[in-house]
């Protein structure tokens, strides 16, 4: 990655910046704010030179699949169910095979790698079509809208992707890393997919975190089918759907990456915390909630008024 950022160097230097401390500042590029060289995971590189470098190498095929998210927003969960039902006919997932599925022995990270990480843009044959990103859709590599691949985007409710990103930066940070920020830039990330996905309906799926923990059962085969690999009467009527469910479940990987929670880059733990819709109550005032909903509100008016 070190030769990424020297790369970019330059192109960094010559953008807007935001100080956040002495040592540590954000760069505006294409509308967003990123970290610059920030080495977030070992697996995941969201820094603005991973982004231009992705811009500048990656070509997409028509037959790729992106699970796109803002961070927070159940990435590591539709990572897992993506992977599962892409690969069922190679990975088992009935009660012999579960415990040495590649999501229980490995990681869902693992499984499916973010098209903006050093892993992948050092060597992107290991992706096999399934691949993940943070990404704002205004800014993916052109190869990704200009084919004719699809993508699957996942919201979630902003006040819970907050707590859940203060929870992980914590988490983070009691290893040594620096903290960051969260801003109401999640509204003109979502705004992206969203106009994309009325757009281009066959190319872009919109899920929310909400619904997809509501009515798993029905998202799911919503999912499969996007994805180009339905789930058949005979699987629905044998159980292998829920099979998939409970593979993907909280309870389930959490329960598997317990044991590796300790906030280090090569931990899968982190991913997982409570898992639940609404957890924000317990963290926000009356005061930031209703701060929060008109800053959502007024960023949604005008998603629908551009839209
Ligand atoms: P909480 O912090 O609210 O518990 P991401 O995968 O995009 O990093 O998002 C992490 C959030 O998704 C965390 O939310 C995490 O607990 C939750 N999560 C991870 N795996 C999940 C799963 N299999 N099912 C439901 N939620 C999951």
């Amino acid at each position: 990655m070190a030769i990424i950022i020297e790369r970019y160097n330059e192109k960094v230097l010559a953008l807007p910046r935001n100080e956040i401390d002495t040592n540590l500042y954000l760069c505006k590029y294409q509308n967003f704010w990123y970290h610059h060289g920030f080495w977030l995971h070992s697996n995941a590189n969201f820094s603005v030179e991973a982004i231009m470098a992705s811009q500048d190498e990656f070509q997409a095929l028509p037959t790729d699949v992106f699970l796109a998210s803002q961070v927070k927003s159940g990435t590591t969960w539709l990572k897992s169910l993506g992977f599962a039902i892409l690969n069922r006919a190679k990975f088992k997932i009935d009660k012999d095979s579960c415990a040495i599925h590649p999501l229980i022995t490995t990681s869902p990270h693992d499984c499916v790698p973010f098209l903006e990480s050093e892993s992948f843009l050092n060597n992107p044959s290991y992706a096999n079509g399934l691949m993940a990103t943070h990404i704002p859709y205004t800014s993916l590599p052109q190869s990704i809208i200009s084919s004719d691949c699809r993508i699957v985007y996942i919201h979630r409710n902003p006040k819970d992707v907050l707590i859940s990103f203060w929870h992980f930066m914590n988490t983070l940070r009691e290893d040594g890393s620096s903290p960051t920020k969260i801003d109401d830039t999640f509204e003109l990330f979502r705004k992206g997919y969203y106009k994309a996905s009325l757009e281009r309906p066959n190319n872009i799926l919109f899920l929310t975190y909400e619904k997809l923990k509501e009515d798993t059962y029905n998202e799911v085969k919503r999912l499969a089918n996007f994805i180009g690999s339905s789930l058949t009467k005979e699987e629905e009527d044998d159980g292998s759907v829920q099979e998939i469910i409970e593979l993907c479940s909280f309870k389930k990987l959490s329960e598997a990456h317990k044991g590796n929670k300790d906030g280090s880059q090569s931990s899968n733990g982190i991913y997982f915390r409570k898992g639940i819709v609404g957890d924000s109550v317990n963290y926000l005032t009356t005061e930031m909630i209703k701060t929060l909903d008109v800053i959502t509100k007024e960023k949604f008016d005008e998603m629908i008024l551009t839209s």
